[in-house]
């Protein structure tokens, strides 16, 4: 039977797939949209359609964000969701479905449960075999720190769920840190911010969108661009200048918490490990790295050097992928997990 090799990562916001000789194939937000009308329920859209429907689709059609703080929330709707996804990679015509075993991204700290969770959902969206390794190591693998070494580096992965931070030494984490706190505590920040300042209640992807487009952690930043929502007195649609600077605090207060949690995890770490963190610095990954002025901002408050590389936004499954090929490396970073 054809064999299908894939590594997998399971965002709150983001589901990206990445094939054995193909790399990265899929990069779809975590959403599905179902027509529902009490009777029965199917699917109408799945990734960028979907998210493309939330808050502005017709009153029989429900979409679901089946993945909350990188945890699976909803596992019928994410089983439903990853098996279209999974139909979108087959090849375009197969007598018999190849057999498709996957490198799966789980967080840290994953209960016994929550293992089971996952089996359970990517059995039902047509994965046959699966490995989990943890979602850091793999995003450290993905963007070439050198895990195997005695001291493989620090990292700080910003989701839109959660954040995580792993100390590295010997191909297993020495110190690892899950905060709750990502990308999408910080929209729902920026929506009570926008009603409190202007009155205006714009949406979840509105907000997000603003986020992207202007917000930095660069003050006097002057970046503005225009917000549309409902005003909270008239209830009429109504559009509002916005910059970036007068947004800074909202933004500057969720990474100034992510800040102090890595300065504790690197105030708990050995003085041998801690003189390796201020020589060798930071790595910081996933799409909250993306923040303007990030670097700067931890540079300044935590005097190490800290790197974003490139790649920083799919580091995970860069990192499954990369471990799809070398079957030892698997070995070896299961057996120290
Ligand atoms: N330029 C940017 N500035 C700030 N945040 C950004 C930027 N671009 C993307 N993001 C945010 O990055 C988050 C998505 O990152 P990522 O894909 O790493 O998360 P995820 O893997 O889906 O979530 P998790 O790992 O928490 O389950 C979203 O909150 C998104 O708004
Ligand atoms: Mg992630």
């Amino acid at each position: 039977m054809a064999k299908m090799e894939i590594a997998l990562d399971l965002g709150t916001s983001y589901t990206s797939i990445f094939v054995s000789g193909n790399g990265i194939v899929l990069h779809e937000p975590s959403v599905i949209a179902y027509f529902d009308d009490g009777a029965k329920r199917r699917t109408r859209a799945v990734g960028t359609e979907a998210y493309n429907m939330m808050g502005r689709a017709p009153e029989k059609t429900k979409t679901v964000c089946p993945i909350t703080d990188g945890i699976i929330k909803d596992c019928d709707a994410c089983a439903d969701m990853l098996s279209e996804f999974i139909g979108r990679i087959l090849p375009e015509s197969y007598l018999i479905k190849p057999r498709i075993s996957c490198i799966l991204g789980v967080p840290t700290g994953i209960t016994v449960e929550g293992r089971e969770q996952y089996e359970q959902v990517l059995m039902r969206a047509g994965i046959d075999e699966i490995t989990m390794v943890n979602s850091v190591m793999l995003s450290a693998i993905g963007v070439d720190m050198p895990v195997k070494s005695n001291f493989g580096g620090i990292i700080v992965s910003i989701g839109a769920g959660s954040t995580e931070i792993a100390v590295l030494s010997l191909s297993g984490i020495v110190r690892g840190w899950a905060l709750t706190l990502g990308g999408d505590m910080i929209d729902r920040a920026l929506m009570d911010a926008i009603s409190g300042i202007y009155g205006l209640n714009i949406g979840r992807a509105a907000a997000r969108a603003l986020k992207e487009k202007i917000c930095s952690l660069i003050r006097n930043d002057c970046a503005a661009t225009t917000v549309s929502g409902i005003d909270a007195e008239t209830k009429n649609i109504r559009s509002q200048s916005v910059s970036s600077d007068t947004l800074y605090g909202v933004v500057a207060d969720y990474y100034l918490n992510i800040v102090d949690a890595v300065a504790s995890v690197i105030n708990a770490c050995s003085p041998s490990i801690a003189a390796e963190i201020q020589r060798y610095g930071i790595v910081v990954v996933g799409g909250g790295a993306k923040m303007p002025g990030l670097a700067m901002l931890m540079k300044n408050m935590l005097k190490l050097n800290v790197h974003v590389p490139p790649d920083a936004a799919y580091a995970a499954v860069l990192g499954g992928g990369r471990l799809l090929s070398d079957p030892d490396f698997l070995d070896d970073i299961l057996s120290h997990a």
